[in-house]
């Protein structure tokens, strides 16, 4: 891929685009070993070796990083006053967020990237991109509890939540897997509690095709494999036709 010298730097957050318009002008970056002074010289993401002040920069225009997100940490980008999600990553990009947000006391899979094109589709609600839940429950659901959940429930919105399916893999109906094709503010809690169910315990295991990976621990998080960002971007792809 082509791109002019200034977006390639801003792309990999070396700067901001005008701040690295300076960097360039002051001659301290090189396109393999030569000084570059002109923002617009065209750079062959493939080809070419770009160096800021001698450190080489490996280009990649997005990151992705899958997290099992730990409770008592917000899914915000920062927060003055408490740990947010970024917190916990490590990486230079100035520009990654959280896709979508979990409450501050619920854990398990968070996508974090700076692709804001398939955060926005994933989040999209005409998407319906599905989301697998873990819950544990202060009492056990009865089949009429379910019946109504995977029917459409009020929970004191303008429309019925869409059907969910609840998975009953545990000991028992306090123990359940909720799957939901909205992103309705703390809709999963909403949902049992108009049931007369309060969530004790609530845990993402997927977001569409993505599944939390059970080698983390909760705090830690590992970057997409590429069939992972190829299935993610797909299934947005195909939830559009
Ligand atoms: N539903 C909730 O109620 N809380 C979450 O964090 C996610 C879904």
């Amino acid at each position: 891929m082509l791109l002019r010298l200034d977006k390639y730097l801003a792309d990999l957050s070396v700067d901001t685009r005008s701040k690295v318009k300076l960097l360039i002008r002051k001659g301290r970056v090189r396109v393999n070993e030569q000084i570059a002074k002109r923002p617009e010289t065209k750079i062959d993401t493939d080809a070419d070796t770009v160096t800021v002040d001698g450190r080489i920069l490996v280009y990649h225009p997005f990151e992705y990083y899958m997290l099992n997100k730990p409770a008592g940490v917000l899914s915000a980008a920062r927060d003055k006053k408490q740990p947010t999600v970024l917190d916990l990553i490590e990486s230079d990009r100035k520009d990654l967020f959280p896709v979508g947000r979990l409450d501050k006391d619920t854990v398990g899979l968070l996508l974090i990237c700076n692709d804001g094109r398939l955060s926005h589709d994933l989040l999209s609600p005409s998407h319906h991109v599905n989301k697998t839940y873990e819950v544990r429950l202060d009492a056990a659901l009865s089949p009429e509890d379910i019946a109504a959940l995977e029917t459409g429930i009020d929970i004191g919105d303008t429309s019925k939540t869409l059907p969910a399916v609840i998975d009953t893999p545990y000991e028992d109906t306090t123990h359940v897997n909720i799957t939901i094709h909205e992103g309705r503010f703390h809709q999963v809690k909403r949902m049992f509690l108009a049931r007369g169910k309060t969530v004790l315990f609530l845990k993402r295991l997927s977001m569409g095709s993505l599944v939390l990976d059970p080698t983390l621990s909760e705090g830690s998080y590992r970057t997409l494999t590429e069939a992972e960002i190829q299935q993610l971007t797909a299934l947005t792809e195909r939830n559009k036709g």
